[in-house]
């Protein structure tokens, strides 16, 4: 028989505290929210009818509800309120001294029976816990943020914490609605151990200029399908505590270079630009508090004319290739109003091609997205070819060919000797250096990377790459062009994995790593990442689509290139491909897909 819980306490009403006093008090539970000062508790007051008149406004809550939600919440200064609760949640800064002392102060105050809980993201629960003299009643409930809106808690038990504990915890984040993983007391537990690195990473990103701020968060967003960009994350959630996270996990999780706050971090908390909640981080918001970003002296431009700024006229593109890419990117082109030149190696593979192309705007028009009048339209300014000197007016050349650097630097090389002055070269290559294909060709101010995700017709994101030698112009064609595809242009530097795959596959590999240290389980992790921070598929669903060969490529560019010892690809990996374990193509990856 679960424990009842009645009245429930939390201390520090800030980005967390306020939100698990809604939840609570939202499922029923008197809680009572404690604050160091009239003045913090005023703003936990503010920060918790805000959010409660929000979702009066969307419909979310009626009115009445969300008074007798306000009026289950007593907020009081002090400690000392909380002698009556029956669970205790802390969610003050992360420092753990600050952290010891206040549990401290709980045990004295608080029940014999109470639990303790903590909202740490990083801090050992065991070390809080044994500044009380019931540890064994400490536990850790790890919210996340926004906590009324993300659906799970990672409840952490230590060595000492009782398993009645741990079942009346889990039984009541069901009762709140919440799906719970349980484990044990490691720095960053599943989620923020998976997330800091990537987010750290996404900072020095920044800080290096490789990428601006719009276009590093746009990158993960539109490629990757993730509910936030990594910089607009770090505001909400807050930079002196991301700082802290980091700091305690670099620390804590083996001195991973990877957690090293990076410097920027430290700078922007000293000058109290801590994200949403001080108004300014790495946007600007409306005020201290407010989601609205509003433009700021590093705001871009708006619209297309800001774009074309400085572009060439492109009116005739050519596509070499007859793979998948090649085959959705000439779709692209044509439905854009371009005319395009398709090259490949033979009339066959241009019919194949051609077939294709075919078939992917028929479907179009099935689903009611195209008329037959822009179907045939699109066709229409399509030419089919098998000779690259078929190229010699084009405006744009998009080369799709093979992933094999000689191939590619071939094929520049010959593009250089039959197309026009004033060309713009592009290459979609994923992973090979855009500069060595650009050194191929007496024009290396005019080669670029076009980087489009699969499937091209269907993908927002294409990231520029910019080599070292890429001129301006050959940027604000690019940009220009990737407007008038309808798509969000990112521009990155030519370094491996450009923006989403350097983001993505060390966090891919570090879930990979985590499994092997059997710290958790692939469901749980793959749960973790979607219902705590959103993410449209967890780790290991999202290898498994990829493929594990493909990904272990990828991961192999990244570790050679950058030499971080953290991004040496998981040995588990390894394993799987050697095995034949390649995830959905092959039947099985990390999971059986023949027997569902
Ligand atoms: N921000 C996030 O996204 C996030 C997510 C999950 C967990 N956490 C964890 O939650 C905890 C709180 O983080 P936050 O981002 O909400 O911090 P915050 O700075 O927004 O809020 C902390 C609050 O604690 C109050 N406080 C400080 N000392 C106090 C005391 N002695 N008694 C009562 N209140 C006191 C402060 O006035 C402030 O309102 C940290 O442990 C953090 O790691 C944060």
């Amino acid at each position: 028989m679960a424990r009842e819980f009645t009245r429930v306490g939390v201390v520090g009403l800030g980005t967390m505290g306020a939100g698990i006093v809604e939840v609570f008090a939202r499922n029923g539970l008197d809680v009572t929210a404690v604050e160091i000062s009239e003045g913090a508790l005023e703003r936990g007051r503010v920060t918790l009818t805000g959010s409660t008149d929000r979702a009066v406004a969307k419909g979310k809550l009626a009115e009445a509800e969300r008074d007798a939600l306000l009026a289950r919440v007593d907020f009081r200064v002090g400690l000392d309120a909380l002698h009556d609760v029956d669970l205790v949640i802390e969610a003050v800064p992360e420092h753990l001294d600050l952290k010891q002392r206040i549990f401290a102060e709980l045990d004295r105050v608080c029940k014999p029976e109470a639990i303790l809980a903590t909202n740490t993201s990083s801090l050992s629960v065991t070390e809080i816990s044994v500044a009380t003299s019931r540890p064994n009643q400490v536990i850790g409930i790890h919210f996340f943020n926004p906590a009324p809106v993300m659906k799970l808690v990672e409840v952490v038990r230590t060595v000492v914490t009782s398993a009645d504990v741990v079942a009346d915890v889990e039984a009541l984040c069901e009762r709140l609605g919440k799906v719970d993983v349980t484990i044990s007391d490691r720095a960053g537990f599943i989620a923020n151990a998976l997330l800091f690195g990537y987010l750290n990473h996404a900072v020095g990103m920044f800080e290096a200029r490789y990428a601006t701020r719009e276009d590093i968060d746009a990158a993960m967003k539109l490629g990757c399908g993730l509910p936030m960009g990594p910089l607009a994350l770090m505001d909400l959630i807050g930079l002196d505590t991301a700082y802290e996270i980091l700091d305690t996990m670099y620390r804590r999780g083996g001195r991973d270079r990877r957690h090293a706050p990076a410097p920027l971090l430290k700078q922007m908390v000293t000058a109290g630009l801590l994200g949403r909640k001080s108004g300014r981080g790495f946007y600007t918001y409306e005020r201290p508090g407010s989601p609205k970003v509003v433009p700021d002296e590093y705001t871009p431009p708006a619209g297309d004319a800001a774009l074309a700024d400085g572009a060439r006229a492109i009116a005739k593109v050519g596509v070499v290739g007859s793979g998948t890419m090649a085959t959705g990117i000439i779709e692209v082109f044509a439905k854009a109003g371009y005319e395009v030149i398709s090259v490949t190696r033979g009339a066959e593979k241009s019919a194949k091609v051609c077939e294709a192309v075919k078939t992917s705007l028929n479907k179009g028009v099935v689903r009611g997205k195209l008329s037959e009048t822009d179907r045939d339209a699109a066709l229409g300014r399509i030419t089919w070819s098998a000779t690259l000197d078929h190229l010699a007016d084009v405006d744009l050349v998009v080369e799709a060919v093979i992933e094999e650097l000689s191939v590619k630097k071939a094929l520049f090389a010959s593009l250089d000797e039959i197309c026009k002055p004033g060309v713009v070269l592009a290459t979609t290559t994923s992973s090979l250096p855009v500069i060595d294909v650009a050194m191929a060709t007496q024009r290396p101010a005019d080669v670029i990377g076009l980087h489009f995700f699969n499937p091209a017709p269907i993908m927002p994101l294409v990231e520029i790459v910019r080599t070292i030698r890429t001129s301006a112009e050959t940027s604000a064609t690019a940009r220009a062009v990737c407007a008038k595809l309808g798509k969000t242009g990112v521009v990155c530097g030519d370094r491996s994995g450009f923006i989403v795959n350097a983001l993505l596959f060390p966090y891919l590999n570090d879930a990979v790593r985590m499994l092997e240290a059997s710290y958790s389980t692939a469901d749980d992790i793959d749960y973790a990442m979607k219902l705590g921070c959103g993410y449209p598929m967890g780790p290991f669903e999202l290898l498994d689509v990829v493929g594990l060969d493909v990904s272990l490529a990828i991961q192999r560019e990244l570790y050679l290139e950058l030499r971080e010892p953290g991004f040496a690809p998981a040995p588990l990996l390894e394993h799987l491909v050697t095995a034949g374990y390649l995830g959905r193509k092959s039947g099985r990856g990390f999971r059986d897909h023949t027997r569902r």
